[in-house]
């Protein structure tokens, strides 16, 4: 029975076994860079043992036919070699390997032999995390980084500012970490954090070591008051503001009015982009309540200037001049569904999360959407009916399962422009890295098979037994999630 999650386009197996205790690497002229990472990776994986005994060889063929991603895996009884065009693709046929690995009698390792070919399904395969409701260590986020690899997902969408906490140190304006990254709750105490540039650097050469980009959302006008309880000269009031110290949606956003906000936010957006290679750069946009816009003498003669006739048009007015920043970085700006309202930037990528429908108008337009729907893919929710801890919605592992990204009334063109979808991590309730295990496991399991395999061959019931085994398979791994749950359900 087949082991692998996400499930590979094809198998064939054949009979017997390729074992070994021992493999000697060997790369194509066009690989040689990834000799070591990749070797390293391996002995990790099969922790080599100390008197080896009988080695295999494994070959790294460079396939210029294949497409980024792509691999075609080969196990024979003395040879394992991947063909791919790209090391992206001989990182997911190493991670379909370590699924595969048993341990025989004579205590030598073993893989099937088999020949899989495989290719994922979409280009965006993401998971977004929030570390500004409550923050994660970047110890914890190379373990997220981790599953993520595992399975094969590609995109680390890095939740970093909100109202209530900044996480991202901006050297230009250190008040942003001095202040805005610390709130004081409501019995006294005091919460918050954040990551250095070279934090940041460490992270995003840790994801790249597992083909996975890291794309930061600054969250823009709105989810700004933490920021702006450091620099209240960018609001339209003026302030005073504290750090929020409640869930919810603050009404203190960026002044669309004045020319300064915009060099203030250029200055930032300018120094995120020097950590983050990522091609796309997440502006959020989401939940940007009109009252101070609406009341503030300059943006309403903003509004007048550029011959915007309410403030919905002054949101898109709002993101298409930061669009202009980010094309002159070379960036492509990702926005909430929010960001249609008003008019769409031109070349905007919308992430629809109040529904499905965002991401549908979007690609009637043109523009491209990632699928991130509240319905099925918030893992902020309860994985399980039977949690009583805290009043949310619940969200099952098989409620993920049986979600398909592409929406059936769609043509065939407009379902390319649906580059993919992604899980949203929101962490008012996820206080530590225990829950934050708990939440992503199983889940993230489901996510990767609609995110890679075809959705033609999905068969649920040998889905939950699969889903057993890689969940023993992580305790083995040191992943919390299943000491968690006893203890929320003992409460
Ligand atoms: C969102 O959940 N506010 C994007
Ligand atoms: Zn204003």
């Amino acid at each position: 029975m087949n082991r692998i999650i996400p499930n590979p386009i094809t198998i064939i197996s054949g009979n017997g076994y390729c074992s070994f205790d021992r493999f000697i690497l060997e790369f194509d002229d066009e690989f040689e860079k990834y000799h070591k990472p990749f070797n390293d990776l391996l002995e990790k994986i099969i922790e080599n043992q100390t008197q080896p005994s009988k080695s295999v060889k494994v070959k790294c063929i460079y396939e210029p036919t294949l497409a980024t991603e792509e691999y075609i895996l080969t196990v024979e009884k003395h040879l394992i070699s991947v063909q791919c065009f790209d090391g992206a693709g001989f990182f997911y046929a190493i991670q379909t390997l370590r699924q595969c690995i048993s341990k025989n009698a004579e205590g030598l390792l073993t893989f099937p032999i088999m020949v899989v070919k495989d290719k994922p399904r979409f280009k965006w395969r993401g998971l977004h995390l929030d570390v500004c409701r409550h923050f994660f260590r970047i110890d914890e986020i190379k373990r997220v980084l981790d599953l993520m690899g595992m399975y094969k997902l590609n995109r680390f969408h890095w939740h970093l500012t909100e109202d209530q906490g900044w996480r991202i140190e901006i050297k230009k304006y250190p008040l942003l970490t001095e202040k805005s990254a610390w709130r004081t709750e409501k019995d006294g105490s005091r919460y918050g954090g954040f990551y250095t540039q070279d934090e940041i650097k460490e992270v995003v050469a840790y994801a790249a070591e597992r083909f996975i980009s890291v794309v930061p959302e600054i969250e823009l006008p709105g989810h700004a008051q933490a920021a702006l309880s450091a620099y209240p000269q960018y609001s339209c009031t003026g302030g005073p503001f504290e750090v929020w110290n409640d869930w919810g949606v603050s009404d203190e956003v960026y002044c669309a009015g004045k020319d300064s906000t915009f060099e203030f936010l250029n200055d930032i957006i300018n120094e995120v982009c020097t950590l983050f290679p990522s091609e796309y750069f997440h502006i959020g946009g989401d939940e940007c309540p009109k009252t101070r816009w609406h009341e503030c003498p300059d943006c309403r003669k903003r509004m007048k200037q550029e011959g915007l006739s309410n403030e919905e048009e002054l949101q898109s007015w709002f993101i298409r001049r930061i669009e202009k920043t980010l094309l002159q970085q070379g960036k492509i700006l990702i926005g909430w569904d929010e960001i249609l309202e008003g008019g769409l930037a031109e070349s905007a990528v919308v992430m629809s999360w109040r529904g499905t429908e965002g991401g549908i108008k979007a690609v009637k337009r043109g523009n491209k959407a990632i699928m991130t729907p509240w319905a099925s893919m918030y893992f902020d929710k309860r994985p399980y009916e039977e949690d009583k801890k805290v009043n949310l919605p619940i969200l099952t592992w098989e409620d993920v399962y049986n979600y398909d990204p592409l929406p059936q009334e769609l043509n065939e063109a407009e379902q390319k422009l649906i580059i993919g979808a992604q899980a949203n991590v929101w962490t008012e309730h996820i206080h530590t890295e225990e829950e934050l295990e708990y939440m992503l496991i199983p889940r993230l399991f489901p996510l990767s098979e609609i995110l890679w395999a075809s959705p033609e061959r999905k068969d649920i019931e040998s889905f939950r037994w699969l889903l057993k085994r890689h969940m023993e398979f992580l305790i083995q791994k040191g992943y919390n999630f299943a000491k968690y749950r006893e203890e929320i359900l003992n409460k």
